[in-house]
């Protein structure tokens, strides 16, 4: 079962932050999420919300923000004093870290389209990644499956998995297109499925994996991952079980 640290070790560092992805290495996680969006003046940014309001000190919607302004935002006190000059990281930024400590695992890119379309954003991700080798592996992810069927023709060998809630509906519209490879389903959908992720025919990695008892659970029903806040725990979990 592989171990994907979401927003980077979320649970002990402020989330989507260079600290949270710099934990995830030093844990040796499998795997390392990450959620993109795209600034006013078309910079691609780390953060999970379309707003800064919850993880920054500012407010407003990062399109109508530039990553100058969202440069002077705090990213870290929200969550910690101690990460006070924790600053809102650009995917580059991001890429370059785990290049630089040598992470050998998987990069799990959420395009985060599913609430703001950020038109272009596939190909300025796409041109980025594309742009140089990486010493891990990358792969493409989302909710909005139009944006992955853009992914998919920029980079046709790209692994690309489709990400989802609850909904019975989802499941046959990635396995009817043969370029996922996978699903990240709300844990609820797992739970109520447990006797067929065995022979699920696509990859199953549910989110967010953050008890002890869920982290037991998925690895007696045998899904592919999990995506979760405490990558450490989940790490001992796995070690001792
Ligand atoms: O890939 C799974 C997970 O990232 C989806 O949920 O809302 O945390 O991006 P969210
Ligand atoms: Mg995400």
């Amino acid at each position: 079962m592989q171990i994907f640290a979401h927003r980077g070790s979320s649970g002990t560092r402020p989330e989507n932050t260079l600290p949270a992805f710099a934990e995830a290495v030093r844990i040796g996680v499998d795997g390392i999420e990450l959620d993109v969006q795209l600034t006013k003046d078309q910079q691609l940014i780390v953060m999970h919300d379309e707003e800064v309001n919850r993880t920054t000190d500012g407010k407003g919607a990062i399109v109508n923000k530039t990553l100058a302004e969202i440069k002077k935002l705090n990213a870290g006190s929200w969550f910690s004093e101690d990460y006070s000059s924790t600053k809102v990281p650009t995917l580059k930024e991001v890429l370059d870290l785990l290049a630089m400590r040598n992470f050998r695992g998987i990069l799990a890119i959420e395009l985060k389209t599913d609430k703001e379309e950020y038109p272009g954003i596939e190909e300025k991700v796409s041109d980025l990644m594309t742009s140089q080798k990486w010493p891990f592996t990358y792969w493409y992810s989302s909710f909005n499956m139009s944006s992955l069927e853009r992914m998919y023709a920029l980079e046709p060998e790209a692994h690309i998995d489709f990400i989802m809630g609850k909904s019975e509906k989802k499941p046959p519209m990635a396995m009817e297109r043969g370029f996922i490879k996978g699903i990240h389903p709300n844990k609820e959908w797992v739970w109520k499925h447990e006797a067929e992720i065995a022979d699920f025919p696509l990859a199953v990695r549910p989110w967010t994996i953050n008890t002890e008892d869920e982290m037991r659970q998925c690895l007696a029903c045998g899904v592919t991952g999990i995506f979760t806040d405490f990558p450490e725990l989940a790490a001992s979990i796995k070690r001792n079980k």
